[in-house]
């Protein structure tokens, strides 16, 4: 058993009195796992046939499922051809309730590393924009490669501080702020977490969650929606911050979220439409989750998609992936197709802009993983699409050349396990020179 503080425990009483014993006994339990499903690359359905795990639908999340942990989907190929993203169930909660339209210009404000700016992705679907962002490099850069592995291309990257983001007033369409917290929601997962709660109080986290949702308030465009989620239970960090946000912002509503069986709304009056979840009430960790809207949604907005000519290159022959709304752009010998938003990002540390198509060296382009996450296998020309029980698929996940004589291509081929793209390899004569990047590898 858990040895959880003293001071929380009297804190969790006062907040769930009677229920406070099936709390407690929720740490006695197995604690759930899920994935989702990137519905970029493939629907539930399709993935449900495929998949050789045992899955049970999450209710709050279409595209959620749980799984056993004995079944290790992050050690199949499916999982480096970022067909699915392993998230705690509960997680899933709060980039769901954000309604997303076609077109929107997105911001992640803490995204690290980057569960939830995937979902995000998914549902603007390579349309509008995605600014996710994390105060932290290192973590910035485990975004990236969260986002990059899913295949998203209308992303920027960014590593600020949100109060250094002052300049995008009224700028974002929706805006996801998953709070650093004390995650008194996540002791049954990561029991480590409770040093860090002893560490710092929950007034230590409210102080920075008040500065970061009144950044974000300024950032959001008039009529736009914002989810506010942390994965603690105090009050002063959810409700209270809820609250602090409706008297800075007088035109703030709080809106409703749809309920699944054991959501429990939120603590006050002026935040009931807000919903907690509880270990012991639901199958998942702890969070907290506000959708609120900044006045009344101002116009409906129409997308329309321009599909862009591709450079003259001769790797372009092979390419068939519809690059549309943005341009390209080479900095530094590497290519990109950025997308077109008036995003200003003079000074900020930018770890990613649009999608990185290649990079020419010695007068040659090299195709980048970027791109080949981007792509479905019918989009390039030049495959070699292996079973996943074929050995070779490993072998070319841990960086090793390969024998494909059996198939009849030259120059850059796109491997794939069963029709999903992994990466690049450059084949001459029946070997397969591997292109796969080495902090990919297979572990
Ligand atoms: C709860 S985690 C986010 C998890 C993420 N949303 C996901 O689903 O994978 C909170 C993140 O906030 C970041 N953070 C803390 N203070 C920040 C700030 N002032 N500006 C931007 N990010 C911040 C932390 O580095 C941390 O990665």
């Amino acid at each position: 058993m858990i040895s959880l503080p003293e001071e929380f425990c009297s804190n969790m009483k006062q907040l769930l009195k009677d229920e406070y014993d099936d709390y407690l006994s929720s740490f006695n339990e197995n604690r759930y796992y899920g994935l989702r499903v990137n519905t970029d690359k493939i629907s539930s359905k399709d993935f449900l046939s495929l998949a050789p795990f045992r899955l049970k639908p999450i209710s709050w999340c279409s595209d959620g499922f749980y799984f056993e942990e004995e079944d290790k989907p992050a050690k199949h190929p499916y999982y480096y051809a970022g067909l699915y993203y392993l998230q705690e169930p509960s997680a899933m909660l709060p980039a769901e309730v954000l309604p997303i339209e076609k077109g929107d210009v997105v911001l992640d404000c803490c995204g690290a590393p980057g569960g939830k700016s995937g979902r995000l992705a998914n549902k603007l679907n390579n349309t509008g924009l995605l600014f996710a962002n994390d105060i932290s490099i290192s973590r910035a850069q485990v975004l990236l490669k969260t986002l990059e592995r899913q295949g998203a291309t209308n992303i920027y990257v960014s590593a600020q501080d949100i109060a250094t983001l002052d300049r995008f007033e009224n700028t974002f369409d929706k805006i996801l702020i998953d709070a650093p917290c004390s995650g008194e929601g996540m002791f049954r997962k990561e029991p480590q977490l409770i040093r860090s709660w002893l560490e710092h109080n929950n007034d230590y986290y409210a102080q920075i969650q008040k500065k970061i949702i009144s950044n974000a308030l300024k950032m959001l465009k008039p009529g736009g929606m914002m989810v506010y989620s942390t994965c603690t239970f105090s009050q002063k960090e959810d409700e209270d911050i809820i609250e602090y946000a409706l008297e800075i912002c007088p035109e703030l509503k709080v809106l409703p979220i749809k309920k699944s069986e054991g959501f429990v709304e939120g603590l006050t009056p002026l935040t009931r439409n807000c919903v907690r979840l509880y270990p012991h009430k639901i199958k998942g960790e702890g969070h907290f989750v506000a959708l609120l809207q900044k006045g009344d949604k101002k116009e409906d907005k129409v997308y329309e998609e321009k599909i862009i000519e591709k450079p003259a290159d001769p790797f372009f022959k092979d390419l068939d992936y519809p690059f549309h709304n943005g341009h390209f752009e080479t900095r530094k010998d590497k290519l990109y197709f950025i997308p077109d938003h008036n995003i200003d990002l003079t000074g900020l540390r930018i770890l990613r802009s649009g999608l990185l198509i290649g990079e020419y060296s010695h007068g040659r382009f090299e195709p980048s993983e970027a791109l080949a996450m981007a792509l479905k296998k019918e989009e390039y020309r030049k495959i070699i699409d292996l079973k996943n029980n074929d050995e070779r698929v490993l072998k070319y996940l841990k960086c090793e050349t390969l024998n494909v004589e059996e198939f009849d291509v030259e120059g850059y081929a796109l491997v794939c396990v069963d029709g999903y793209p992994l990466g690049f390899g450059k084949v001459s004569k029946g070997i397969l020179k591997n292109k796969y990047p080495a902090n990919y590898r297979y572990i």
